[in-house]
């Protein structure tokens, strides 16, 4: 989505950084900046400040920073877009597109019914839960789980009639059509005999609610031992489940410190009532990566709590590597005895859990626990393959880690730590992706590590630009914009020699396509979290230079291969590649 540079000029004039930030804390000047205890991260003394004539907001406590639009989008967990929109609502401007575009406008309020058509649903299911006569089994079920008026009530809990058509009658009634319905996964539609009729009967219903606490869709448990036990909303223009976390929504304005994941309905309910207010459910499917995104708005730290059954213990493996590649610190919390969440608190309690909790392995040991499930460790055979096994493995991490999961080798088989040590020297260690390398003095900040090293060090670069008018002219000497190979922080570069001290980046960003402008934002994401500007760019520039020459060899050699060239031709290429190895040295 981009927005239009005037239109974008206005939004940041109106909503002033201090004026905004003030919303949320009270800011106090001292020298140029004023400042407050950081409201994105706990803390007893202020590192949190605000420039007014930069329009900027930096945190030395955890490093967040940016323009007012980034504020928001951290304090309010939003996307830029929704930001940007936000701070539209808060002064009364219009979107811009919303203007124009007919088939967006329309889009949208077809969503909004779907949302409309959700909401009268699960008010009608609640209503029906408490009614003392259609309600009278779902109370019981639902008192036979402990679930008591406090919990139904927080978590909308409701149910569905066992009829095919008293919803449909309700909201037909209302003055919504059979195909809204079908679409928003309310009724279903009998192709064979062209009928529609309530998607949910007879059943216990959990809304699913968005972030913003709008109903996206239900799932719906049997009350006795019919399968399947659960139905659940497909996919409709309002709900996927892929991007949607179940219970998220309760935490929208709260400070957290972690989230635990679990898989159902249930544990998010029974951890909450036992006290464990903090979970999350992916709802039986294995964690997507749009989900550990979602998580990343709210917290740096994920515990994965899944059923100790096998099925659990294996999207367990396949979880930790989606969240880890999202920047997030994973723990793992495992349960005895098959116990999912809720059967465990039920009996251990919160503190129980909170044990488990304080002893939850971390991700490389939780991958060595779940090999060694590979090998029999009460033989010797086992005991030895397992240890070379694992020992590959923490030979491929961080030297620093590597002591402690040796340790935890040995522990596991009896070989001494020096064996073990040596094997893992032999193995040469298995890839995982760990220990890429970044540009010195560059971010404080954790980055994707899924990223391409050399888009880093680009943004980087450009970072430094915006700092420093050093950086901008060590840029020009060194070959300038043909330096970059991504696109779009080239043409932010151009942008900023064009504009100069004219160069204002949330505008930029605005006004950019909506792919380069998710490229551009991280920039955003970054801007007030570097040092030593010039010193960094010096080192970019040698980077990238040192890059780029390799690659015209490569070019080069290529064209040496091809075998359309004359002796003469030939020998000018090996030539030109011999003088750029050199210079590149
Ligand atoms: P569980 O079987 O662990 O369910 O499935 P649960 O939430 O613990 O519920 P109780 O305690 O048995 O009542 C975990 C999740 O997998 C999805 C649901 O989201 C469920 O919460 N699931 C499970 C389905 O969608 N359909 C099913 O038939 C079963
Ligand atoms: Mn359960």
């Amino acid at each position: 989505m981009a927005f239009p540079s005037a239109w974008l000029d206005e939004l940041l004039h109106k909503n002033d950084i201090v004026s905004v930030v003030s919303d949320y804390v009270e800011l106090k000047p001292k020298g140029r900046k004023l400042w407050a205890c950081c409201p994105l991260h706990g803390e007893k003394t202020p590192s949190f400040s605000v420039s007014p004539d930069k329009q900027l907001f930096y945190c030395f406590g955890c490093h967040a920073g940016g323009t007012v639009i980034q504020f928001v989008m951290d304090m309010e967990r939003l996307t830029f877009y929704e930001a940007v929109q936000s701070l539209a609502n808060r002064v009364g401007m219009e979107l811009p597109n919303e203007i124009n575009d007919r088939e967006m406008q329309r889009q949208r309020a077809y969503k909004k019914r779907m949302i409309e058509a959700n909401t009268e649903a699960a008010r009608y299911f609640c209503k029906c839960f408490l009614d003392p006569e259609i309600g009278k089994d779902a109370q019981a079920y639902a008192a036979k789980r402990g679930l008591n008026s406090e919990i139904v009530t927080r978590f909308g809990i409701g149910y569905a009639p066992n009829t095919w058509d008293s919803l449909l009658k309700l909201l037909k009634g209302k003055g919504y059509s059979e195909k809204e319905l079908v679409d928003a996964g309310l009724l279903v539609h009998n192709n064979d005999r062209n009928t529609v009729y309530d998607a949910f009967r007879g059943r216990l219903i959990f809304p699913i609610l968005g972030v913003n606490g709008q109903v996206l869709g239900f799932g719906a448990r049997v009350m006795g031992d019919e399968k399947p036990k659960y139905i659940n909303t497909g996919d409709t223009p309002v709900y996927n489940k892929r991007n949607n976390l179940y219970g998220l929504y309760l935490h929208k304005n709260e400070k957290l410190d972690d989230l635990i994941m679990v898989e159902g309905y249930m544990d998010v309910i029974g951890l909450y009532k036992a006290g464990v207010k903090n979970a999350v459910a992916s709802l039986g499917t294995a964690l997507t990566q749009q989900q550990a995104r979602l998580l990343k708005r709210y917290v740096e730290k994920v515990y994965i709590a899944y059923d100790g059954d096998a099925a659990g213990q294996n999207a367990t493996v396949r979880g930790l590597d989606i969240l880890k590649n999202e920047g997030l610190e994973v723990r793992v919390i495992t349960f005895p005895d098959d116990l999912d969440p809720d059967e465990y608190v039920q009996i251990y309690g919160k503190e129980g859990f909170d044990r488990l909790k304080e002893n939850a392995l971390s991700l490389n040991a939780f991958k060595l626990e779940a090999m060694a499930k590979g090998y029999d460790l009460n033989d010797e055979n086992g005991r030895e393959r397992y240890a070379k096994a694992a020992c590959a493995f923490v030979a491929g991490l961080q030297p620093i880690e590597q002591e402690r999961y040796y340790k935890l080798i040995a522990k596991k088989t009896g070989y001494a730590l020096e064996a073990l040590q040596a094997q893992g020297l032999r193995s040469g260690g298995i890839q995982t992706g760990e220990g890429r390398g970044t540009v010195r003095g560059g971010f404080r900040r954790r980055i994707e590590t899924d990223e391409d090293p050399r888009d880093i060090t680009e943004r980087t670069l450009v970072l430094a630009c915006l700092h420093e008018r050093k950086a901008v002219e060590s840029v020009k000497n060194a070959g300038a914009e043909e330096l970059f190979r991504n696109k779009v922080y080239r043409n932010m570069f151009k942008a900023i020699c064009e504009q100069g001290s004219a160069f204002v980046l949330a505008k930029y960003i605005g006004e950019l396509p909506d792919k380069d402008a998710e490229i551009a934002s991280a920039v955003l994401r970054e801007e007030d979290a570097i040092e030593n500007a010039a010193e960094t760019a010096d080192d970019c520039i040698r980077k990238m230079q040192k890059e780029n020459a390799s690659d015209e060899i490569a070019e080069l050699q290529a064209r040496l291969n091809k075998s359309d060239l004359t002796a003469e031709e030939r020998n000018a290429v090996l030539k030109e590649i011999t003088d750029r190895i050199r210079a590149n040295k």
